[in-house]
């Protein structure tokens, strides 16, 4: 699986999304952060809002829900040019019955790991879900620190997703940037949510780019890998 960048629009300018995801055109998703008062202590849009911007967006939208009874709502958020929905498992009553009704309905299905959730709790759903979302800050606000357990916690999302008999993307979601992500990608994560990163940088297009090489790690230079040999026939 390659490296997937998604910009989250929490950190972009809230009066202009359209011209923040324009911004952005260049990464492969759009996070989009769905918080409801509740779950989290932090309030941000709702379906309406992200019907809105999944007609407007150059990218799928993938979207983020950190909302108490995602049961009931997160079909709500099954709209065009939306890929993926996420869920959390700590506030889903019956995760693989919603994971099956959201597959069911034409988008992916995710599942968000609070930094305290065990990821072995995912054992058993591996088979119903595309995504694993391990949470590296706690859920409800952007420019958190990022907290160093989730680096063993990726690891351990990568090798459940290789239980399963389809693909299973690893997200990782708080505190990425540019120093980080070439180890987040080693420790197993496939998409890199960052919002503060890329909106708080003067130039998130560029920035964009930037964490794309980062991801990508140090290209190997002139002087490095194997040496030739010795050619056939000759001394040593
Ligand atoms: C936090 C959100 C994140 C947030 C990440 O609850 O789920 O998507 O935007 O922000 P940064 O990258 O600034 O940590
Ligand atoms: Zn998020």
């Amino acid at each position: 699986m390659s490296i997937r960048i998604a910009p989250s629009i929490l950190s972009a300018d809230f009066a202009n999304l359209e011209a923040a995801m324009t911004l952005v055109a260049n990464a492969d998703l759009m996070h989009i952060d769905v918080m409801d008062g509740h779950f989290v202590p932090n309030l941000t849009i709702g379906a309406p809002v992200v019907k809105r911007l999944g007609e407007l967006s150059p990218l799928p939208l993938d979207v983020h829900l950190m909302i108490e009874d995602p049961d009931r709502w997160a079909p709500t958020y099954v709209l065009p040019g939306v890929a993926s929905v996420t869920f959390h498992l700590e506030a889903a009553r019956a995760p693989v019955r919603l994971a099956q009704v959201l597959r069911q309905s034409g988008v992916k299905a995710g599942v968000a790991l609070n930094p305290a959730t065990p990821v072995h709790l995912l054992e058993d759903l591996v088979s119903e879900i595309d995504a694993i979302l391990v949470m590296s800050v706690e859920p409800g606000f952007g420019g958190q620190p990022f907290i160093e357990h989730s680096y063993s916690k990726l690891h351990q999302a990568r090798d459940l997703s290789q239980q399963a008999d389809h693909p299973i993307a690893v997200q990782m979601d708080g505190g990425a940037n540019r120093e980080r992500i070439a180890k987040l990608v080693t420790a197993g994560a496939d998409v890199i949510v960052a919002g503060s990163a890329v909106f708080g940088a003067a130039d998130p297009t560029a920035e964009v780019a930037a964490l794309r090489r980062a991801a990508e790690g140090p290209k190997p230079g002139p002087s490095s890998g194997p040496r030739p040999g010795p050619r056939p026939g000759r001394q040593p």
